[in-house]
């Protein structure tokens, strides 16, 4: 579908729905993190790009204080007054347009009711960040809405991640919502968790990154991921008894960890490995994209693997067979797990030359090995969030 006939369907659906045309569009990307698997909330570093998968939200105003919010990807929907915002565990993707409309209340912005209908390209549950785009898009749009309101994107990032950490309930980093915010067309961000800032990278014009899906759904809120935190912080805990001034992985380097591994349990110590050594990667990976060096990402890509697989446990045994699927295929540079594991997509980069004939590769292979047709698409970067303009 091109943007024309996208922006057809929704007018078209939210006609029918709210018997008027919207008046309003926003929207706001996925991401795809290139290096730098759980190194957000670790203080770390990412390298990060928003891709050309994003969620669109048109809307109109109200002149109530009622947000009416439907979608064209999932079901349910429904309204609800901004003087009272309640979950809602019937359409629970709602709760990250409650959620942000919350916090940004409790920040003292003024916000103003609307009619809404999103539409998103981003695949749900993939590890491409679904959940961000919305939260952002949402607060894009109460931006458009208000007309009156400073925020820079930074603070907006950081304003959607507490929704769905308050809100939403899931303890994530600010990575997604950063990316979504502050995306770069043609540029992937190395970010720095610590500080909110980035400086902007490239990928070498030969070179394509390719999402591999599993199709293998991730559940987030699940325990896994909060038990990787809560063991970072249990690292960081024990080793700051030999270096007080360390309060987040971030601080400790390999040879400290070396030093003070026995004082940490078995497993502390994996995950602490992994973070401090992928962090190392995110940079060196930068190094490695402006340099075009491809023995490097490969060598970067494989250890971030490696890592994920036998440090961090993140890898669910059933993606074993999308691995393989990439490493035989014509055109593979490197390829790691995206996003928070346990399923959902891999990255690849690819000989931009080859890009076809590996995704066909990958799809037959990696179907043939495990029955599931995964979907295998390259992907540009793309703008941060914004209002949507259409050529008239
Ligand atoms: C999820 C979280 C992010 C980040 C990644 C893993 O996408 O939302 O904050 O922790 O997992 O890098």
């Amino acid at each position: 579908m091109n943007p024309a006939e996208r922006r057809a369907l929704v007018e078209e659906e939210f006609r029918q729905r709210f018997g008027h045309a919207p008046t309003l569009w926003a929207q706001a990307p996925g991401r795809v993190d290139l290096m730098g698997n759980h190194t957000d909330y670790n203080e770390g570093y990412v390298m990060t790009m928003a891709i050309d998968r994003n969620t669109w939200l048109a809307a109109r105003p109200r002149k109530d204080r009622k947000v009416a919010i439907f979608s064209l990807n999932v079901e349910g929907g429904g309204e609800f007054n901004l003087d009272d915002i309640r979950r809602d565990e019937i359409s629970p993707w709602t709760n990250y347009v409650r959620g942000v409309a919350t916090v940004f209340q409790d920040e003292g912005f003024t916000l103003h009711g609307f009619d809404g209908l999103v539409h998103s390209t981003i695949p749900f549950g993939s590890g491409l960040s679904s959940s961000a785009g919305l939260e952002v898009v949402t607060a894009t749009l109460l931006k458009m809405l208000a007309d009156t309101w400073h925020i820079d994107p930074v603070r907006l990032a950081r304003l959607c991640q507490r929704a769905e950490n308050e809100f939403v309930g899931m303890n994530c980093g600010v990575l997604d919502q950063y990316s979504s915010a502050l995306g770069q067309a043609g540029h992937s961000l190395l970010l720095d968790c610590r500080e909110l800032t980035h400086r902007t990278a490239s990928i070498p014009e030969g070179l394509k990154v390719v999402i591999c899906d599993t199709r293998i759904e991730r559940e987030l809120t699940g325990s896994e991921y909060g038990e990787r935190r809560a063991q970072c912080e249990e690292g960081v805990q024990r080793l700051a008894e030999f270096y007080p001034a360390a309060t987040h992985l971030r601080d400790l380097s390999l040879a400290q960890l070396r030093e003070h591994e026995a004082a940490l349990p078995a497993v502390v110590a994996k995950r602490c490995r992994f973070i401090i050594e992928e962090n190392q990667r995110v940079l060196d990976l930068g190094e490695a994209l402006s340099a075009d060096d491809r023995t490097a990402i490969r060598a970067l890509t494989e250890g971030s693997y490696l890592g994920a697989r036998d440090l961090y446990e993140i890898i669910s045994p059933a993606t074993e067979p999308m691995i393989q699927a990439i490493l035989e295929a014509p055109g593979t540079v490197g390829a790691r797990q995206a996003g928070a594991g346990f399923g959902g997509c891999m990255v690849a980069f690819v000989e931009a030359r080859s890009a076809e004939v590996f995704a066909e590769f990958v799809r037959t292979r990696y179907q043939a090995e495990t029955t599931i047709t995964p979907e295998v698409y390259p992907v540009q970067a793309a703008p941060g969030a914004g209002p949507l303009g259409f050529p008239e």
